[in-house]
Formats: structure tokens, sequence, C-alpha cells
């Protein structure tokens, strides 16, 4: 068996719990060191994971063990953070967004294509069974050219309180770029193009002193005349309601997976066929792990390619436009 490959995790609050958890299954990658701005908690969490603690960054990127790292920490330290780790000659799988600003964005591709190291975004949305068979249906013509996309991801409050960086706009981008990313980059993905307009409303459900649209909808207009309906929510009642929806419309036929549903419905002319993909939200990390180890050895593409996770970056930032004039943002010109 291959070596697994040596990780170190930057950031060590909410999302690395799930990268933690993942690398204690994967067969592929290895936790070898976490590393935060708050060493208590780094020294913890190493302690609970049987892996070594480093007080800096220096000190991370000077490890042998360490191939790559997994950087968790909040949205605008990504593109400081992932250019030294670049700059040390490892690969990175950055949480997602890639960066603030496109051009930060593409300032780190561009970085990792120079080292010829791996970029991986944690476009985790991605990886979960259910994005996986939609896509594989659509790639499989089984509903035609798709025409319409429907995806919807609303939740009650998660965010720890009212200091939560993500409740920044400075620190997060807002929540296009916090959440958006997740339901844009799957619409693009499952339509096979990337959007050319973008249009989105939102709410301050929660409370009107939010600085954030906790409630936000984004609709992409694509070349070909398709469309896309984004929307996403975590200000629902009860708090802990959490439920997805998504559709795809094609040419010959319409893929659903309904709120309360497991898997997934095909309605073709042949008939109503149905797929049950398992959901556990924990293979989801997994998956990505493996994928972002399968590609630093070369075995096959780093996904999402990294020209889609800038993408999800501009058309966040479109939406985030949008926001705030209230108009529909062209894209034209701007890839
Ligand atoms: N893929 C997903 O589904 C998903 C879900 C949630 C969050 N995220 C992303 O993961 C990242 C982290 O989000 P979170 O919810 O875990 O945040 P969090 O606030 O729970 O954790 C962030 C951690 O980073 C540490 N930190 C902050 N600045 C640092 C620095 N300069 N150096 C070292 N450590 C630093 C903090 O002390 C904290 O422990 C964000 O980019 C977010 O967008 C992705």
């Amino acid at each position: 068996m291959k070596k697994r490959l040596g990780i170190a995790i930057v950031g060590v609050g909410g999302i690395a719990v799930s990268h933690m958890a993942a690398l204690r299954v994967s067969e592929r990658a290895e936790l070898v060191c976490v590393q935060d701005m708050d060493y208590e908690r780094a020294k913890q969490v190493a302690a609970e994971q049987g892996c070594r603690v480093a007080e800096t960054l220096e000190q991370v990127l000077q490890r042998i063990d360490v191939q790559a790292v997994i950087v968790c920490t909040p949205n605008l330290t990504h593109a400081e953070i992932g250019a030294r780790v670049l700059n040390a000659g490892r690969h990175l799988l950055m949480e997602k967004p890639l960066a603030m600003t496109v051009d930060d964005a593409e300032a780190l591709a561009a970085l990792a294509a120079d080292r010829g190291l791996v970029l991986a975004v944690g476009h985790s949305h991605r990886f979960s069974a259910q994005s996986l068979a939609v896509q594989r249906l659509v790639a499989e013509g089984a509903v035609g050219e798709p025409t319409f996309v429907r995806v919807v991801m609303n939740g009650g409050w998660i965010w720890p309180g009212w200091q939560s960086w993500v409740l920044n706009p400075v620190v997060s981008g807002g929540h296009s770029l916090h959440n958006g990313v997740h339901l844009t980059d799957l619409a693009s993905w499952w339509m096979g193009e990337k959007p050319d307009t973008v249009f989105a409303a939102g709410q301050r459900v929660t409370s009107g002193a939010l600085d954030i649209a906790d409630y936000l909808v984004i609709q992409l207009g694509f070349p070909g005349g398709a469309a896309a309906i984004c929307e996403v929510s975590r200000a629902e009642r009860p708090r802990r309601a959490n439920y997805l929806e998504l559709t795809v419309i094609g040419t010959e036929g319409v893929l659903t997976r309904a709120w309360d549903a497991e898997g997934i419905r095909a309605w073709l002319e042949e008939g109503l066929a149905m797929w049950s993909p398992d959901g556990a939200a924990g293979d989801v990390f997994v998956r990505e792990i493996d994928s972002f180890a399968g590609a630093v050895r070369g075995e096959h593409v780093v996904e999402p390619p990294v020209h889609d996770a800038i993408d999800a970056v501009r058309v966040a930032a479109a939406a985030e436009r949008s926001l705030a004039t209230a108009q529909l943002v062209s894209l034209e010109g701007e890839r």
C-alpha cells in the first residue's frame, strides 16, 4: 500500500472537525499536525487527534512529514495563508471560497500552477452522493440538455453568535461568498456552463441589524439561454430545520430530489426511475480528501477544476454587487 499523504490542518474550528473525522477513516491521507491562532485550542485538538501541534504556520511548513495543508480559517485569511502554503511547496486544499476576490483567487491558481502543486477547493457539496448522482445522470444525457436548475439549501441559524466572523461581510464576503458559492457551483457544474448574468435578492430575516442577508436567492442566466435559481437560508424556523431540494429540468426529462426524500427521482419518457444514494454527510469529506490525495498522486485531475472555484468567487462577487444595487449584473467580458 502507498504511504498516506501527510496533512496539516490550519484553523481547527467548526469545519475542521469534519476534515479530521474524514482523515481518521481515509486510507489515502493522514493528519500529522494542526495549528490555530488559538494555540490552547490547537493543543487540545492535537491531543484528541493524536497528532503534532505547531504554534505558527512557519513551524507547520518546516515539517517534512507535511506534504499538504487543509486551510480551515476565515475567508479573509485565505489569500495570504494559501500563498504561504504554496510558496513553501505544499499542496493545498483550501476551504471554500478560494479567496475573497477574483484577483486573489487567480493569483493562488497561478502560484500553484507555477510550482506544479495541486490546489483543490472545498466545494464539498460536489462530493455528496446525490450531487454525484445528478452529475452522472446529466452527463449520461438522462434528461437531455439541462435548461433549468434549482438548488435549495435552507436551514436554521447555525452560526455561533452575533460576534461570529461569518456575519461580518468584511471577513466573510457576505452570504453569497460564504454559502452561495456551494449552490452556484453545483448549478454551473450540472449545467456544464458558466453563467453570464447574476441577479440576487436577499432578506435579513433573523434581524434587521444583520450586515448580511441570511436569506438569499441568486438567479443565474447561462449563455445558451438556460437558467438556475439558488436559494440558501440560515433563517428557517424551527432553528433545526434543514432541508435540501434539487431540480434539473432538461429537454428530455426531469430530475428531482424533494426536500423530504432520501433519493433522486428521474421523470423520463420511459417512466419514473429512482436513485437512492446514501446522503451520509461523513462520506462527503472522505470523498473530498481522497479525491485531493488522488490528484496529488497524479491519478486524476483535481476536483473541482480550479477555474470552477475561481468562477464561484466571480459569481458570488457579482451576486453581492447585485444585492447592493438591486440590478442584474452581466459577467460578459469578465472571463
Ligand atoms: N465546506 C463546507 O461545507 C464549509 C462549512 C463551514 C465552513 N467552511 C469554510 O471553512 C472555513 C472555516 O470556517 P469555520 O466555520 O470552521 O470557522 P470557525 O470560526 O469555526 O474556525 C476558524 C478557526 O480558524 C482559526 N483562525 C482564524 N484565523 C487564523 C489564522 N490566521 N491562522 C490560524 N488559525 C486561524 C480560529 O481560531 C478558529 O479556530 C471558512 O473558509 C468557511 O467558509 C466550509
